[in-house]
């Protein structure tokens, strides 16, 4: 790996991934993301880890897709190339992916933090979709998760006019799940993690599964699969660890299965 790094904390419950291009703003050229979907497939696939962080550094989360690598493609070359086949991969990962967001994180970087399931903002944050200023769109979900973020009205200004939003009008949008001071938001973002890795990881991804769906689905197909995820729980032996464990007033031990 070269444009990324991954390690474990907290029993190897939690995986960190860390995008390390920083002389340029981690952006996101196609071996980086390359990198990252391996990464989350191995992580996936990987039993001891229940929940993934991915990071940037105080500075860039990521500024965007690659500028340089992408300025003399045509079109014959970006289909080819067919880059958000990676980004399919990443959008199919089960276990939870929670952003730590510093600094800016604009086009793809935007729409990498978008496709996490939630994001722990540090107040120097700025999200963006600049990539009107250079003459293209969001091409990575951008218009589709920022406006289903956002509503129509802010997702629209911010996707024509390639204006950024600070930490704290994200989180007052209900784009992030909480803005902090910039020293704290790893440690946020770890106890957000830790705090999901002590519930049964099945019940955490089939509920994932569940509230993804709700974007992609009419609501009664939705709470049709809701319900079959919830049935299927019961099948598990966590189901019976967690209800045990409230009857007989002490902490469950989950170990999904
Ligand atoms: C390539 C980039 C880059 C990018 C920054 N750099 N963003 N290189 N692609 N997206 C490089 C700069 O060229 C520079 O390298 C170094 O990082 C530092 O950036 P500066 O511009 O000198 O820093 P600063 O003045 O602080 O400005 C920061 C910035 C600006 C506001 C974030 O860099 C910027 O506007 N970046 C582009 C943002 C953008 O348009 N993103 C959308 C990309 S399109 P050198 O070597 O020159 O000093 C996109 C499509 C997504 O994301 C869909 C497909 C996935």
């Amino acid at each position: 790996m070269e444009f990324i790094k991954v390690t474990k904390a907290y029993d190897k419950y939690i995986a960190l991934i860390e995008l390390n291009r920083p002389k340029e703003l981690n952006a996101l050229n196609l071996q980086l993301m390359g990198e990252v979907r391996d990464a989350l497939k191995e992580l996936d696939q990987d039993d001891e880890v229940r929940v993934i962080i991915i990071t940037g550094n105080e500075r860039a989360f990521a500024a965007g897709a690659d500028i340089k690598q992408m300025a003399g493609k045509t079109t014959v070359d970006m289909w080819k190339t067919d880059q958000f086949s990676t980004w399919d991969q990443i959008n199919k990962t089960r276990k939870p992916i929670i952003a730590a967001v510093s600094g800016f994180a604009l086009g793809g970087g935007c729409e990498l933090a978008m496709t996490c399931d939630m994001i722990v903002a540090s107040e120097t944050a700025q999200f963006g979709q600049p990539e009107i200023k250079i003459g293209v769109m969001p091409g990575a979900g951008g218009t589709q998760r920022l406006t289903k973020a956002l509503g129509k009205a802010k997702a629209m200004e911010m996707v024509l006019t390639g204006k950024f939003i600070s930490a704290e009008e994200a989180e007052k949008l209900g784009l992030v799940n909480r803005v902090v001071p910039v020293e704290l938001y790893m440690t946020e973002a770890l106890k957000l993690a830790k705090e999901i890795a002590s519930m049964s990881p099945l019940a955490v991804q089939m509920a994932k599964e569940s509230v993804k769906r709700s974007f992609e689905v009419p609501l009664e197909e939705g709470l049709h699969f809701e319900r079959k995820n919830f049935y299927m729980l019961f099948s598990s032996e966590d189901q019976k660890e967690g209800m045990n464990a409230f009857v007989e007033k002490r902490k469950a031990d989950f170990k999904g299965k």
